[in-house]
């Protein structure tokens, strides 16, 4: 309370004593720092040291509200800068630790703001040892994979709990789908969340795809980096081979308990059960148990693991994920069990599956350099031409003549004989030749019909449309985007739109400012199409808009697969298919405002329809039966005159 009560000046002397005498106690100070973890000179200082590097201990909770009160007093004294000092000293004072906290209260600050001080003041002292090249060298080592991602899973999107609930779930069920339509199942998926303790989870997704075969179990389930996409340009959900094993290794890293899978590959073949964790120094799997079970599943696969995360319902949730999934897989049958509330099931609205996507060569545009020059040496064309029109898609023997003519290259070369810079003249070659553009067959949408059905069954609205672009191609890629609708009705007006973002089927929760999809509906003029929109914002209306884009490669921002990168083509596209379904939305936004106003036209002049009969039956002394009649043909005309 004392302190509390203490006057600006008052605490300003406090900090000029603190100064000097964490002045003095500099050099200790100093070694302790600086020799943290260095054995040999952690003996000249070694109390101090240990003192340290021990981890800071959390100041005690009585600190707070003096530390809310000097920061109040300091900003009435001298505004935000000496606010901002009081917060840095009060930082410093936990540092002190609990010894500190144990010793009387201004000399535990003294400590605190001493053990900082050099880190203030940037001095280095001359004692300082450096790292030699030697000592470097002896800890420099291969990084493993999982050690890498177990430190950055916030890449893969396992940064906070509530998130990672969500993020596991879509791995599996990405997975699910994709191994249903390679096999050609149509998919049906059972999503079941239990809640174990207010922060635990377990979670269960069962697929009827083609299962796994024993052998591989291990490896897709414990070792990152191993899958059987990676490789192919095709269009898929996965693509990285990291997802279900990152996954598994959050649920370890969270819970210690292993990953569980069932998994049977047909009628007469035994289901196998897998309990399985990461080595992650050695990015290997452990196999705990490997036993056969009876499943009475024919074929399919079961993944459950226990993880730490949070549960709630709204946006981005896992309730939310799938309804998205179910509108973009209209294909599939989707059960969901949330640990509470209701459950949701949808039968597919299609029996027929999506054409199949056929995976294709890399195409010339969109090779970089160092991919080129690693193509032409693994290449197992004996001649430049056989090579470039073995390797890449849309090139004959035409277009490689041309291509090595444009570069001054004989076609006939060997490739495994260019130099670097023959490869490089042949990188600048490519665009000066014209190359069809890639099959966009390959791509597969989900089609307008489906888009409008699956909004339709999904939302209640007033208004849907959808749209799907022709194939386009960035960077050598072909991709197509769509776009669809729903507006009024039941969604809630006066609030800024919903944008549900996808990439080949799979909603896209987070990252919502980094992704292209973003982008393109922000730079689309929706005022256009009568909606109120303020300047770098979506629109305000009772809408959802739903953007697709599918491709066999979709440019991820990061590892986590949350945003679409910005290519220039991509924006392109999106932007000609929001304003398609925009225009569409405007015109029946034009139609509904004529209705009304002609609504309006006409309930004024009903209103003055009997009127008109009196006067005319005054004027020209009409009977009351022609009144009426006159009075009759009149609101005959007007109903006539009505809009459609
Ligand atoms: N339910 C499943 N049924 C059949 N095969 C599966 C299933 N789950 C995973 N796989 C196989 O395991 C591989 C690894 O899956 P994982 O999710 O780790 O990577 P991915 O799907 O290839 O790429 P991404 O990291 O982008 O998800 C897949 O490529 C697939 O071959
Ligand atoms: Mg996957």
């Amino acid at each position: 309370m004392g302190r509390k009560g203490k006057t600006a000046g008052g605490e300003a002397r406090r900090s000029t004593k603190v100064a000097s005498k964490a002045e003095k106690k500099k050099g200790k100070v100093v070694q302790m720092d600086l020799f943290r973890g260095d054995r040999k000179g952690a003996k000249a200082g070694k109390g101090a040291a240990s003192k340290a590097a021990a981890p800071k201990p959390e100041a005690p909770k009585t600190e707070a509200p003096k530390r809310r009160a000097a920061k109040r007093e300091a900003t009435k004294r001298g505004g935000r800068a000496a606010a901002l000092e009081v917060v840095a000293d009060a930082d410093l004072e936990a540092v002190a630790g609990a010894e500190a906290v144990a010793a009387p209260e201004a000399a535990a600050e003294l400590e605190a703001v001493a053990a900082a001080e050099p880190a203030r003041s940037g001095k280095v002292p001359a004692a300082r040892r450096r790292e030699t090249a030697e000592s470097l060298g002896k800890r420099q080592r291969e990084i493993s994979v999982a050690e890498f991602f177990q430190k950055n899973r916030h890449l893969l999107g396992f940064d906070n709990p509530a998130k990672a609930l969500l993020t596991a779930t879509k791995e599996a069920v990405d997975n699910s789908l994709d191994a249903c339509e390679e096999a050609g199942i149509l998919p049906e998926i059972t999503v079941a969340i239990e809640e174990l303790a207010e922060d635990r989870f377990r979670l269960s997704i069962t697929d009827n795809g083609p299962g796994i075969v024993r052998g591989q179990i291990p490896k897709v389930f414990g070792k990152l980096l191993y899958g059987s996409k990676f490789h192919i340009l095709r269009q898929s959900r996965g693509q990285q081979g990291i997802g279900i094993s990152a996954a598994g290794m959050y649920a370890q890293l969270t819970t210690g308990q292993p990953i569980r899978i069932t998994s049977r590959t047909g009628k007469g073949r035994p289901a196998h059960f897998f309990e399985i964790q990461i080595d992650t120094t050695r990015n290997e799997p452990k196999v705990l148990t490997d036993r056969e079970v009876q499943w009475d599943q024919e074929h399919g696969t079961r993944v459950e693991m226990d993880i730490a995360g949070t549960y709630k319902k709204g946006r981005r949730s896992v309730d939310d994920y799938i309804v998205q999934s179910a509108l973009a897989n209209p294909h599939a049958t989707v059960h969901y069990r949330p640990p509470k509330g209701d459950e949701f099931h949808r039968e597919r609205l299609t029996s027929e599956l999506p054409r199949e996507p056929l995976a294709i060569k890399p195409h010339p545009y969109g090779v970089e350099l160092g991919v080129l020059i690693s193509m032409l040496r693994d290449t197992k064309g004996r001649s430049l031409r056989g090579a470039l029109q073995q390797d890449f898609s849309r090139v004959s023997a035409k277009v490689a003549d041309e291509i090595s003519a444009a570069a001054g290259l004989n076609p006939e070369s060997k490739p495994r004989s260019l130099t670097s810079a023959q490869v490089e003249m042949l990188f600048r070659a490519i665009p000066k030749v014209k190359i069809m553009a890639p099959p966009a067959s390959t791509i597969v949408p989900i089609g307008e019909g489906l888009i409008l059905e699956g909004l339709k069954q999904t939302l209640k609205a007033d208004f849907y449309t959808s749209a799907t672009r022709p194939p386009a191609v960035y960077r050598g890629n072909p991709f197509v985007v769509e776009a669809g609708l729903a507006y009024g009705g039941e969604l809630p007006a006066e609030e800024i739109i919903d944008l549900w973002r996808f990439a080949n089927r799979v909603p896209l929760q987070y990252q919502q400012s980094a992704c292209a999809i973003t982008r393109g509906a922000l730079t689309t003029d929706w005022r256009n199409y009568g909606m109120q929109q303020s300047k770098g914002a979506l629109p305000a209306a009772p809408m959802v808009l739903f953007v697709h884009m599918a491709s066999v490669w979709v440019p991820f921002t990061s590892e986590s697969k949350e945003a679409i990168a910005s290519y220039p083509e991509i924006i392109k596209e999106l932007r000609l298919a929001l304003q398609e379904v925009g225009r569409r939305l405007g015109a029946y936004l034009r139609h509904r405002r004529r209705l009304a106003e002609a609504e309006q036209k006409r309930s004024y002049i009903t209103s003055y329809i009997p009127h008109i009969g009196i006067a005319l039956k005054e004027i020209l002394g009409l009977s009351k039966t022609e009144e009426d009649k006159i009075v009759k043909t009149l609101t005959e005309t007007l109903e006539k005159s009505r809009l459609p």
